[in-house]
């Protein structure tokens, strides 16, 4: 469909020149049927090769022609006689091998579980939408991250929190008896990005998703989902058991509370077989946690932890947390909680950690739990909607930021350990690793709210299969799957400048957290009228007419010494620290001199010009692709980047406007004026 429904499975038809060197390789699919999820790589293939090729592949279960493709799980009669790595595999992953069987030539895909397979079948695809040579294969390939999973915000109203695409999917109302057929599409595209989990409700939780009434309707999408390798998750509320339970106390070392969430656990598996675990917010904004009756935030995962060790369940228990009344810096809160209660943590706990300290901002250094808890599993939790991005209307590829973050040295304990070695490396064996997304996704026809925000959810997956990937590659991936592999080039230049640009327009040289506030969308420097000085903009940048900036080296609130050594040298210094990072953790007076020669006020204009540039750039580009993508997706582009360049002026002007009211300073000579 050309409104964007297909995200990147589209299966347009192949040109003829390379649809002749693909055909002679997908005549045929033979598939041992009964495992539903081999069953799914089967359907999944065929559908792909009848939109490219032109014709359905013809269906086998044994004895497969030349030119079929093999689908089978290790020790598949199908495969006897053939040797291949099944030991490199894991459980989900695959090997995708042309190969001679009884003198015919086949293309293998096969892995140690149906899941190896689906996501091998969605390999070959993925080779044939991106128009690679796929006559002689040998690609072994398998997950880092164990539990990759989206977070959905969504609320039981189906209102969904921070969510700029429509509605919830879930439909609570016609759950369980109604299964729409969307539930099946959402699940094909996390399959074919390797995403095997997804938490169904909001985060600031509603504790009657764990009544009877809506577990039915859990289960009724965990149905859907299992055949394409999704489990099921749910957030907690702490207080449940009062909630729902009828109990005086949510005490995570009251005996009661333990046998009430043992008990609901056990339910849960009754019902849902295959149940992946919980998400808790506790003691964030107002949420209930362990601390309201003075016990840790590990008494109060293990508890909840112990309940689901029996079923293999695992906790996800977030570290974003801070406290009105807590004084200390918002940035150090976390890690002050947090780093002391490593090694408590049971085996199944996952601890989920923000990429960076304050919440999700354009650009934030990485958080310095990472690298700072060796003996706890940590995961790392991405935001794919774009509260402080421009939600769904600009452009912003959210790829660049999640490689910095995940390619960014901790440190510790030596140089070298990233933040993707942090998350990937089991602390122990059998430990859990993984990486949860902020969902981006709702009822809108093109799930996303925008086009370009599809390539989030997809590099999203990219990134929890492999921390270590490039957003350069999945860039390219997704663009030639998406709007075809002739228009790609010229998108891809655009989604790698994109994120750049917004932190231009929004926020320059390491400032954060400007967005007007409460929605977060356009600027807002000048509030400050908040009753919780944390969640006013002027808390942040703390413009005055000496300078700007947040001094958190050790003459401020030191949240700087929460990082390794090597870190604290480089960003504590005027002249190591990067110009991307200055802001964060200095206050600069106004006439500093950058490294480019201005001085710091003539620079922070010259950025915010920058920013409104490069969506000006972006516009051409897009110009550029007129005719060469279809007409419905490019005119809905084309507007929003129109909207986009207004509010990236908007931004420009108002920023500069307030802070030149503080810094009391001439703009520079070439700043475009206001229009
Ligand atoms: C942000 C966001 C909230 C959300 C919170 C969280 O602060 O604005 O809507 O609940 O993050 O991650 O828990």
């Amino acid at each position: 469909a050309e409104d964007g429904y297909d995200l990147w499975l589209r299966y347009a038809p192949l040109d003829s020149g390379y649809r002749a060197t693909v055909a002679p390789h997908v005549a045929q699919i033979v598939a041992a049927t009964g495992n539903p999820q081999v069953d799914a790589a089967a359907d999944e293939l065929a559908r792909g090769l009848t939109g490219m090729v032109g014709r359905a592949p013809a269906r086998a279960t044994t004895a497969p022609v030349e030119g079929a493709v093999l689908l089978a799980t290790a020790g598949s009669p199908l495969l006897a006689g053939v040797a291949l790595p099944f030991e490199r595999l894991g459980k989900e992953g695959y090997v995708v091998r042309s190969a001679t069987i009884a003198g015919k030539r086949v293309t293998i895909v096969a892995g140690n579980s149906g899941q190896g397979v689906l996501y091998g079948a969605f390999r070959l695809l993925k080779l044939i939408q991106t128009r690679q040579p796929i006559a002689a294969l040998d690609i072994v390939d398998a997950p880092k991250l164990q539990v990759r999973v989206l977070n959905h915000w969504d609320n039981l109203s189906r209102s969904i929190e921070r969510g700029y695409a429509g509605l919830s999917l879930w439909d609570w109302q016609k759950l369980p008896h109604y299964k729409d057929p969307r539930y099946t599409d959402y699940a094909r595209a996390n399959a074919s990005i390797g995403i095997n989990a997804t938490v169904l409700n909001n985060v600031n939780a509603n504790a009657d998703i764990l009544t009877p009434e809506y577990l039915h309707k859990v289960a009724a999408l965990a149905e859907v989902f299992r055949p394409w390798g999704i489990r099921v998750y749910l957030t907690a509320r702490f207080s449940a058991p009062i909630e729902i339970g009828g109990l005086k106390t949510a005490d995570p070392l009251d005996p009661a509370v333990a046998a009430w969430w043992k008990a609901k656990v056990d339910e849960i598996y009754g019902i849902i077989p295959d149940f992946g675990g919980f998400v808790v917010k506790a003691n964030s904004e107002g949420q209930p946690g362990p601390n309201d009756y003075n016990r840790s935030h590990a008494e109060g995962a293990n508890m909840m932890a112990d309940a689901l060790a029996p079923h293999g369940g695992v906790m996800m228990w977030r570290a974003f947390v801070y406290a009105a009344e807590n004084a200390e810096d918002r940035h150090k809160q976390a890690y002050t909680e947090f780093k002391p209660l490593d090694g408590k943590f049971r085996d199944n706990v996952l601890v989920q950690v923000k990429n960076g300290a304050i919440d999700f901002q354009p650009r934030e250094p990485f958080h310095p739990l990472f690298g700072a808890m060796p003996r706890t599993p940590l995961m790392m939790e991405f935001q794919i909607t774009k509260e402080y991005l421009g939600f769904a209307t600009h452009l912003a590829y959210l790829g660049t930021m999640w490689e910095e973050v995940l390619q960014a040295d901790t440190f510790r304990p030596a140089r070298g350990n990233t933040v993707a070695k942090v998350i990937e490396t089991p602390v122990d064996a059998g430990a859990a690793t993984g990486m949860a997304g902020v969902a981006n996704i709702g009822n809108d026809r093109n799930w996303s709210g925008s086009q370009f925000d599809q390539a989030n959810w997809y590099a999203f997956g990219r990134f929890a299969w492999d921390p270590q990937a490039r957003a350069k590659d999945i860039a390219q991936d997704w663009a030639a799957m998406t709007w075809g592999p002739g228009a790609a080039a010229p998108i891809v230049d655009m989604m790698m400048a994109s994120r750049e640009a917004v932190v231009d327009y929004m926020t320059p040289l390491g400032l954060g957290h400007l967005m007007a506030t409460g929605h977060h969308y356009g600027p807002g420097p000048w509030v400050s009228d908040l009753a919780r000085p944390e969640w006013n903009p002027v808390y942040y940048h703390k413009a005055d007419a000496a300078g700007i900036g947040f001094d958190r080296t050790r003459t401020g609130s030191d949240a700087l010494g929460q990082y390794a050594p090597q870190l604290v040298a480089r960003w504590g210094n005027l002249k190591t620290v990067p110009d991307s990072l200055l802001l964060w953790f200095h206050h600069v007076p106004w006439d500093h001199r950058m490294a480019s020669g201005r001085s710091l006020w003539d620079e922070l204009v010259t950025r915010y010009d920058t920013g409104v540039g490069a969506v000006t750039a972006m516009q051409g580009q897009w110009q550029g692709l007129q005719g060469k993508v279809d007409p419905v997706r490019w005119a809905e582009v084309r507007d929003f980047l129109s909207i986009q360049h207004d509010e990236a002026q908007w931004w420009r002007d108002a920023s500069v406007a307030y802070f030149q009211s503080i810094a009391k300073r001439p703009l520079p000579a070439g700043h475009a004026p206001p229009p």
